[in-house]
């Protein structure tokens, strides 16, 4: 994938999804995609009901876009789903969102687009639950045709030191080697300071992908 042709669809637009929208509209073509249409509408008015981000911080995503329309989630090839993972009432995850998302994406993956998911999952789902719809939906082989990260996100609502564009994250795929776009993952508006700081060394996450992420 080329840099310079990196188009990005944030799914879901909650305390997780919205800043990190926003964040990546500032630099990329971003869309922000949510289900709820009261929640795009208010956006697209530069409200932010949720009262994170102001209208003054929501201007400056000068490249972004929202929508509740799935059929505009096909000109993006970086998929970021942050869509809720809660637990029912018998504390099991319910992954009822998370599994929708995938079906979304599959039906508009392209060769060589890469889905990041950053909502909570547990150990393994991304391999098991994730990776088979899009690859049943999309028609396409995981590293073959695309390409999957696990970012799990580490905001702490209300706390304004670590912030979104100053705390670390890691990313792990499963994959050998990284394709392009995901080594240059730095600061959107200074290339000298790291942003959405995803640290990807290549030895560490390969060590972590077991552990961690289950994938
Ligand atoms: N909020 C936090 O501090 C935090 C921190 C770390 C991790 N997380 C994880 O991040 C994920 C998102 O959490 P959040 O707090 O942003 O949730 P949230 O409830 O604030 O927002 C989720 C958004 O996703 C939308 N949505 C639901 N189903 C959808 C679908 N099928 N397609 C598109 N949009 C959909 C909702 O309308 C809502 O706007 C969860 O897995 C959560 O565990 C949250």
């Amino acid at each position: 994938m080329d840099i310079n042709n990196i188009r990005i669809a944030v799914i879901g637009l909650g305390y997780v999804g919205l800043p990190l929208m926003v964040e990546f509209a500032k630099k990329y073509p971003t869309l922000g995609f949510d289900i709820n249409s009261e929640r795009i509408s208010q956006l697209r008015d530069g409200i932010d009901s949720m009262k994170d981000l102001s209208k003054k911080d929501l201007k400056e995503a000068v490249h972004g876009s929202f929508s509740v329309d799935p059929a505009d989630l096909k000109d993006y090839n970086v998929y970021i789903i942050t869509v809720p993972t809660p637990v029912d009432k018998n504390n099991r995850p319910d992954l009822t969102a998370l599994k929708n998302t995938c079906q979304l994406v599959g039906k508009v993956l392209s060769k060589n687009d890469i889905v990041i998911y950053e909502s909570t999952v547990f150990p393994g789902a991304t391999e098991e639950v994730c990776i088979p719809i899009l690859e049943e939906f999309s028609g396409f082989k995981l590293n073959e045709s695309f390409y999957v990260g696990y970012s799990p996100e580490r905001i702490n609502p209300g706390d304004k030191k670590h912030r979104l564009s100053s705390v670390i994250k890691s990313l792990q795929a499963p994959i050998k080697k990284p394709p392009v776009l995901l080594t240059p993952f730095t600061n959107l508006s200074s290339p000298q300071e790291p942003i959405l700081p995803v640290v990807l060394k290549w030895q560490r996450l390969q060590k972590s992908l077991k552990t961690h992420s289950g994938i």
